[in-house]
């Protein structure tokens, strides 16, 4: 099989980012479940719902192809959407179209991050990092006004007897606490915009998702 071309590569040549391609949607399926192991399954993306995203928005798409094997080990999801930002509570589901992206408004102003995941086995090695660059290129590429993400605080779930979301997340903010996503994401410039209850249904962030915006210098902000 030829490989999709490569947007991006990482710097030792092992891993690319390409476009998602229908026939990585078993694949991409797997990442998932190994990326959000408690994650309601109602809320997960699954083969069919790639298959739909790939075909709304194939820009939006991305993979991380391991070059010597071809496998898929990582991925991130985005559609575009208006965002307003007085008004920015939502639910996860609402935002993307119950994972089929019937939200896609091909001419909104913003990305918006519906997922991103590596394979466990694959972490640390700076390839969540490729595809928030690839991103990020996307935005510019596109002219929007930014990407924004409902950020999952994994680490909350742990702490949440001990002190309330808005200190949590204010101590990741300041470093004195490490978050295993969201300190990630504040580290590739994303800043955070509010705290959203019931996002989503997942114990290890008691159900918050934390709005995170990395806007585009280019469109004036
Ligand atoms: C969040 C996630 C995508 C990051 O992927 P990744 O490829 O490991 O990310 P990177 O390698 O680019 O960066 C990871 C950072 O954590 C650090 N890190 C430390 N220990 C680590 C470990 N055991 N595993 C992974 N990262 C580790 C890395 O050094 C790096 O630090 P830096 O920011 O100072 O560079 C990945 O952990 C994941 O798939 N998590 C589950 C799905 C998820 O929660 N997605 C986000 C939903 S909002």
């Amino acid at each position: 099989m030829t490989l999709p071309k490569a947007l991006l590569s990482s710097r030792d040549n092992r891993f690319s980012v390409v476009q998602s391609e229908p026939w990585m949607a078993n694949q991409l399926e797997a990442i998932q479940r190994a990326s959000f192991p408690d994650l309601a399954e109602h809320e997960l993306a699954l083969e069919r719902h790639y298959l739909a995203q790939i075909n709304t928005f194939p820009a939006g798409q991305h993979a991380i192809l391991e070059n010597s094997t071809g496998r898929v080990i990582g991925s991130s999801s985005d559609l575009r959407l208006e965002l307003d930002l007085s008004h920015y509570q939502h639910r996860f589901l609402d935002a993307v179209g119950d994972n089929y992206f019937t939200t896609h408004l091909p001419d909104g102003d913003w990305l918006y991050g519906a997922d991103i995941g590596v394979l466990p086995e694959f972490r640390g090695l700076g390839l969540a990092s490729l595809l928030y660059a690839r991103r990020q290129t996307l935005v510019r590429e596109l002219g929007l006004k930014g990407h924004v993400a409902g950020a999952m605080p994994k680490g909350y779930g742990a702490l949440k007897h001990k002190l309330p979301i808005e200190e949590y997340v204010n101590d990741v903010i300041t470093l004195e606490l490490n978050d295993p996503v969201l300190s990630v994401q504040l580290r590739r410039g994303y800043r955070v915009f509010g705290i959203i209850p019931n996002y989503l249904e997942d114990a290890s962030t008691n159900n918050y998702g934390v709005l995170i915006l990395w806007r585009n210098v280019d469109r004036g902000w």
